[in-house]
């Protein structure tokens, strides 16, 4: 066929993400199942319970996908899955099921970086940001700085030391007795809080480099609710001030980089880009500096499929593909 349509598959950690796209039509279909119900008992996610879940999720959502998509088999020409970074068990539920498919289907698979895939994400809608640019990845398990020049040219301008800005996020919002995934509860608290009560460290910004360190703002969080009351106002406000930090710090290595590499486009992809806190900050920020910054839509911040699918289709077009015997890549620098 002259135009090429692939199924995206995504299992890396807590949600099954398919997703049907076209290489002319665009995204045709998605579909999401999030485990955070079968996790939030156990403040985190759980393995085992997850690969279980993804299994009993996986095929029925494929199904749907392709429904939804107005397809059948016979118009699928490449299948893309994550095939890591993330957890092993999970991952393995993903590439096995993307692997027997195209086995069984006669085309093509190809494994795709869960990072590069947020990195994409952007690019599903409308207007999509040119190459170059830079991108600053914040999900819950990395925190980047990556100079983008086109598909699969990838230079690591900075990374996290310690924990990721999500990790950051979740791990404070525990600390404010919040449940897993905390992030978007914090952010929600920190609606409530009023500016100007506590002054959070803006960890890394004293000196040069891209790097990132978030794991003091967490200790500086619980030192600071230990020493305060326990009013919802101060919890609010603790949550505020972390938050304000978090975003500063994110924005003030932003600008860096772009003075650095001399652009003027940014990218911010993965879950803590859904931050409105953030997008307020940053929209201000790229004014300054004249620059235009994208962000994925906010149901593509997180984990989906609809990214998976896009960046394999941009990965089948260049001719990769995997062999039948690829597993998973749990452990993968991008
Ligand atoms: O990209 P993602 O879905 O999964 C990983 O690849 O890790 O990111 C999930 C992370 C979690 O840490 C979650 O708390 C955080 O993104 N997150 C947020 C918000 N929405 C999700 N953090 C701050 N504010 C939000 N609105
Ligand atoms: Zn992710």
């Amino acid at each position: 066929t002259s135009t090429m349509r692939v199924i995206g598959i995504e299992t890396s950690c807590d949600e099954t993400g398919i997703a049907v796209y076209d290489e002319h039509q665009g995204l045709l279909s998605h579909q999401l199942y999030s485990q955070v119900k079968l996790h939030a008992d156990y403040g985190g996610v759980v393995p085992e319970l997850a690969s279980r879940d993804h299994v009993r999720k996986i095929v029925p959502l494929i199904k749907q996908a392709l429904l939804d998509a107005n397809c059948t088999k016979d118009d699928i020409d490449g299948i893309a899955f994550t095939k890591g970074p993330g957890l092993v068990g999970a991952l393995l539920v993903g590439s096995s099921v993307a692997r027997s498919l195209a086995f069984a289907w006669d085309i093509p698979a190809v494994g795709v970086h869960h990072m590069e895939g947020h990195l994409l994400a952007p690019m599903l809608d409308e207007p999509a940001p040119e190459f170059p640019f830079v991108a600053l990845l914040v999900s819950g398990g990395h925190s980047m700085m990556v100079r983008v020049d086109g598909i699969g040219l990838y230079e690591i301008l900075g990374e996290s030391v310690d924990d990721a800005a999500g990790e950051a996020f979740d791990k404070t919002a525990k600390l404010l007795g919040l449940d897993y995934p905390g992030g978007p509860l914090l952010a929600k608290m920190a609606e409530q809080g009023e500016a100007g009560h506590y002054k959070f460290p803006r960890p890394m910004t004293d000196r040069p480099g891209l790097d990132f360190s978030f794991s003091g703002l967490k200790t500086f969080a619980a030192n600071t609710i230990r020493s305060s009351d326990q009013s919802a106002q101060t919890k609010a406000n603790i949550a505020y001030a972390f938050q304000e930090a978090v975003v500063d710090t994110l924005a003030i290595k932003c600008k860096r980089a772009l003075k650095q590499t001399g652009l003027k486009r940014l990218v911010i992809a993965g879950g803590v880009s859904a931050n409105k806190q953030l997008r307020a900050e940053f929209e201000s920020m790229m004014k300054k500096v004249n620059g235009t910054v994208f962000y994925p839509r906010l149901e593509f911040c997180t984990d989906n499929g609809a990214m998976i699918a896009y960046a394999g289709l941009k990965r089948l077009k260049a001719g990769e593909q995997e062999g039948l015997a690829t597993k998973a890549q749990p452990r993968w620098a991008l």
